[in-house]
């Protein structure tokens, strides 16, 4: 099914009370793709992230997932379609241990596939079956972020969401977290949406981009379209490490 859209955002605008913090954003990730929203902070990106799960909800547009129209669901319906997040901040609760947050990863299907999944998250991360009874609050920033994406896989998702999963980390463990999201797309065809201000690595990444400016999208193309755009290099690039 390579080429279908399987998430289609038409004319999203999202408010915080009357501020507007969207205003009118088209994005369409398809089937197998890693798409990639990058753009500086306070551009919108996680209200994009968060709209999709309808909070906050979209007040104008249309949020459509594999041919559904999800604008209004309530945000456990949308999990139940198969779309998994792992947010800013990584949100993994930090007085459970790596095992315990791996079960509420797959209570969306009472835990019915957990033990075929967990050994194929800690084959993507096998620092993750190290710690298995460690508290989540005690782990490296880095490990917390690959137990907020292996929670995230545990509800075996058709569409992994990420947000900014590179924040904070070393150079060394970014390459693994990426390194694993390309094994996770090409290996299993998983389709990703990556929000990053890590634009270089995000764009590496990604079969396509999106740039967001104060809530628009400004600019879109392939990953290696947008890397070698001179805007883009400019406002996003240059300085950085490349
Ligand atoms: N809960 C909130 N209440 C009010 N304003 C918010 C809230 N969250 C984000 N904003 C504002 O919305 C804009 C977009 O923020 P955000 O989506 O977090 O950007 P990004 O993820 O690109 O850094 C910013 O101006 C931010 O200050
Ligand atoms: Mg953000």
């Amino acid at each position: 099914m390579a080429g279908t859209t399987l998430l289609d955002i038409k004319g999203v605008q999202t408010y915080y009370g009357n501020i507007r913090a969207l205003n009118g954003v088209d994005v369409t990730v398809k089937q197998g793709e890693i798409v990639a929203l990058i753009g500086a902070n306070g551009a919108g990106k996680s209200t994009l992230m968060m709209t999709i799960f309808g909070a906050p909800r979209a007040r104008a547009g249309t949020i459509t997932f594999a041919g559904t129209d999800i604008t209004q669901l309530p945000t456990h319906e949308i999990a139940r379609m198969r779309i998994a997040q792992s947010p800013e901040g990584r949100r993994i609760f930090p007085r459970m241990t790596v095992m315990e947050n791996l079960q509420m990863g797959a209570s969306l299907d009472n835990l019915k596939h957990y033990e075929e999944d967990v050994e194929k998250v800690f084959t993507l991360f096998p620092r993750l079956k190290e710690r298995i009874a460690q508290r989540g609050g005690t782990l490296s920033g880095g490990e917390q972020q690959m137990l907020s994406i292996a929670r995230a896989l545990m509800a075996r998702p058709k569409l992994l969401l990420l947000d900014e999963p590179s924040l904070g980390l070393a150079p060394l463990i970014v390459k693994q977290i990426f390194d694993a999201i390309r094994e996770l797309n090409r290996t299993q065809g998983l389709t990703v949406f990556l929000v990053e201000q890590n634009a270089f690595g995000a764009l590496k990444l990604a079969t396509r981009g999106y740039v967001m400016v104060n809530g628009n999208v400004t600019m879109s193309g392939t990953g290696k379209e947008l890397l070698a755009n001179p805007e883009v290099r400019a406002a996003y690039l240059e300085g950085g490490h490349h």
